[in-house]
């Protein structure tokens, strides 16, 4: 991969790891700590998906809230404990290669950014919390076009800004969804496969496939 000028992440899934909230928690939750984990995730993405279509925007905190309390009732969690699990959420952990590879691809010079459906508030705590801050030129949240990912509106973001073109775009996400997304609009999608997951059929096939963002830094070479 020759022309990249921009390496642009994703963050939920990708830099920091969104179970983590309910990991921390697993005391408490028992053994269904992980299913009621990825029901929320997989809620608070659908609701995204959902506004988007029916144009009734809401910001990114507001849909994990919503997405969570919907559920702590299907999973029956005492309500006593959403405002740790929210809590929590402000100040998720990042995957354990994050920091160094973030070092290594800083030293090399590239422009490093971030490009999320959080709000500018809730990444920046995020960034600063885990003391990536210096690493990132840009921390773009769709809250600028009020619509979410996957709309082609978010991917423009940060060319508007790097006056680059779409293939000169590295975008890291280990969401399948946001990968298909990021490359059906033209970047050169590289899917982390954290857990040997299989890919969705939106016509659409990553040409890189890593199983954590270490795989990076062989395929930048
Ligand atoms: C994000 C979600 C999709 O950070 O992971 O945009």
């Amino acid at each position: 991969m020759k022309k990249v000028k921009a390496i642009i992440f994703d963050a939920y899934g990708t830099l920091f790891d969104v179970n983590s909230a309910a990991e921390k928690c697993k005391s408490k939750i028992g053994d269904k700590w992980e299913n009621f984990a990825n029901y929320w995730r997989t809620t608070q993405l659908e609701y995204t998906w959902l506004r988007s279509l029916m144009k009734r925007h809401k910001d990114f905190w507001k849909i994990t809230e919503d997405s969570l309390d919907k559920s702590m009732k299907v999973f029956k969690i005492h309500s006593s404990m959403r405002s740790e699990l929210l809590d929590l959420y402000k100040v998720l952990s990042t995957f354990p290669e994050v920091f160094e590879v973030l070092q290594k691809l800083k030293a090399k010079e590239y422009k490093l950014s971030i490009l999320s459906n959080g709000t500018p508030s809730l990444l920046h705590d995020l960034v600063k919390g885990n003391n990536l801050d210096l690493f990132f030129e840009d921390i773009f949240s769709i809250e600028e076009v009020g619509v979410y990912k996957p709309h082609s509106k978010v991917y423009d973001i940060p060319l508007k800004k790097y006056k680059i073109k779409k293939n000169e775009v590295a975008f890291l996400s280990a969401n399948t969804w946001d990968i298909s997304g990021g490359g059906n609009f033209g970047f050169n999608s590289i899917w982390v496969n954290r857990n040997d997951n299989v890919f969705d059929n939106l016509d659409f096939t990553p040409k890189n496939e890593i199983d954590s963002l270490k795989g990076l830094l062989d395929i930048l070479k």
